[in-house]
């Protein structure tokens, strides 16, 4: 009976095995991606908008206004408090750099009084230390913000951009009078910001902006942007988080197969090391946007940021399957009595795999999941190996296919495992 069992698990296994390899084919002939050789990773950086908005108070409140020195201070913290080594490379500028009229020449200029050297002088500084900078436009008639948009100007602001040592673009959606402006506007940055012949990554705000008229086209989004925003702005709270997990776990169907080496949908900035989120929110923002196949762009202070917010951020492990380079973006596998399991595959046939405890009652609460249905089947299949590498890490062991797992996950809290496949061989001479 064992030894019948075992074969037909054999076979089973055999069945699935194949059915991921289908998966991996998949993954290198998905939909096509933006042709600049950019974002074969999610994009890691910092970008100032949600923690530093449109300040432009220079005079009352000179650290946290939009100017070159708040640039430059991060840009100088990016390097010596380990970031860049981490991974986070793109310094990015949002709304409110401008002046508020175009130069003589029709051309985007800096606010005099707080980019004093102009974007120019500010990007020099950045690729000095290594690092590349963002910056920030709109299809539109203006910027979210009410500064010049591009709207009839795209040749001249890709230009513009390119001359300065630009290296990645956000290009929001504001003040567009119809779909049809909207979408050949972002179609034709795009092929504009080729045309100069520099490398800018392109990141998008398209779907947000379609979302309320029609259903977004996101294989052909994909062809022209390395990543697009799906959902509204986040803010420093859990309710924020929460909200975006909810609306990428309810369009996954949609939204997860698109993503790729290239182009990433994109749920929005890192609010860790703020004020809203809790410890275990701040885990589980982290562990989700590994899931999510996310950019990581982080909008905090780096002047001031605990020592523990600075690690979880800097987590090699979590930024490695964030970073991973089969680029498949993870998805909720299940959820039941407020605890959502959401798995990624990743190279080498490992899986990495989220409880997250919804329940904000309580205290932690106890789970136990079966490994065989984890993976699409596979992850465990004979054996796995499972690394717990949040809240903290820790080596759980190795699990055979029909064997179970039990978990404790906080309130608001995730646990997030890497599940590495063995032979059950493997495992019976380790254990
Ligand atoms: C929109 C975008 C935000 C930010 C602001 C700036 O709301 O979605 O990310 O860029 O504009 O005004």
């Amino acid at each position: 009976m064992t030894m019948n069992l075992r074969s037909r698990n054999q076979r089973l296994g055999c069945l699935l095995a194949l059915r991921f390899l289908a998966l991996v084919l998949w993954a290198v002939h998905g939909a096509k991606a933006l042709d600049n050789g950019l974002a074969m990773t999610p994009t890691m950086g910092w970008l100032h908008w949600e923690r530093f908005m449109c300040n432009l108070n220079c005079q009352e409140e000179p650290d946290s206004c939009i100017s070159e020195h708040l640039f430059m201070q991060m840009a100088d913290l990016m390097v010596s408090d380990g970031w860049k080594d981490a991974g986070y490379e793109y310094l990015c500028i949002d709304d409110c750099w401008m002046a508020p009229q175009r130069d003589s020449k029709g051309r985007l200029q800096a606010d005099p009084q707080r980019f004093p050297g102009g974007i120019s002088r500010l990007a020099d500084y950045v690729h000095n230390k290594g690092l590349k900078l963002g910056i920030y436009a709109d299809v539109g008639n203006k910027t979210c913000a009410g500064f010049p948009g591009s709207f009839g100007y795209y040749d001249i602001d890709a230009q513009t951009f390119a001359d300065w040592g630009v290296d990645l673009l956000k290009f929001d959606g504001c003040y567009c009078d119809s779909v049809e402006h909207l979408t050949d506007g972002y179609k034709y940055m795009s092929m504009a910001l080729n045309r100069t012949g520099r490398s800018i990554v392109y990141s998008c705000e398209w779907p947000l902006y379609v979302w309320p008229f029609q259903k977004p086209d996101y294989t052909e989004i994909r062809q022209y942007c390395n990543h697009w925003r799906n959902f509204g702005d986040i803010f420093d709270s859990w309710q924020s988080v929460k909200s975006i997990l909810d609306w990428t776990s309810s369009h996954q169907k949609g939204i997860v197969d698109v993503a790729g080496p290239g182009g990433w949908n994109d749920p929005d900035m890192l609010v860790i090391g703020n004020f809203g989120l809790s410890w275990d929110q701040q885990v589980t923002q982290m562990a989700l946007w590994a899931i999510m196949a996310a950019p990581l762009l982080m909008s905090n202070d780096l002047r001031h940021i605990s020592p523990q917010a600075k690690a979880l951020l800097q987590n090699k492990d979590v930024i490695a399957i964030n970073q991973d380079p089969l680029g498949k973006q993870g998805y909720q596998l299940r959820k039941e009595e407020n605890i959502e399991v959401w798995e990624r595959p990743l190279s080498d046939l490992a899986w990495v795999v989220a409880m997250i405890n919804l329940q904000e009652i309580g205290g932690p609460r106890s789970y136990t999941i079966s490994v065989a249905p984890l993976g699409r089947g596979v992850a465990c299949n004979p054996a796995c190996l499972i690394i717990q590498l949040l809240p903290e890490k820790k080596e759980l062991g190795f699990y055979e296919w029909d064997s179970n797992l039990k978990t404790w996950i906080n309130p608001t809290g995730t646990v997030l495992l890497r599940l590495e496949r063995t032979s059950q061989h493997t495992s019976k001479l380790l254990l």
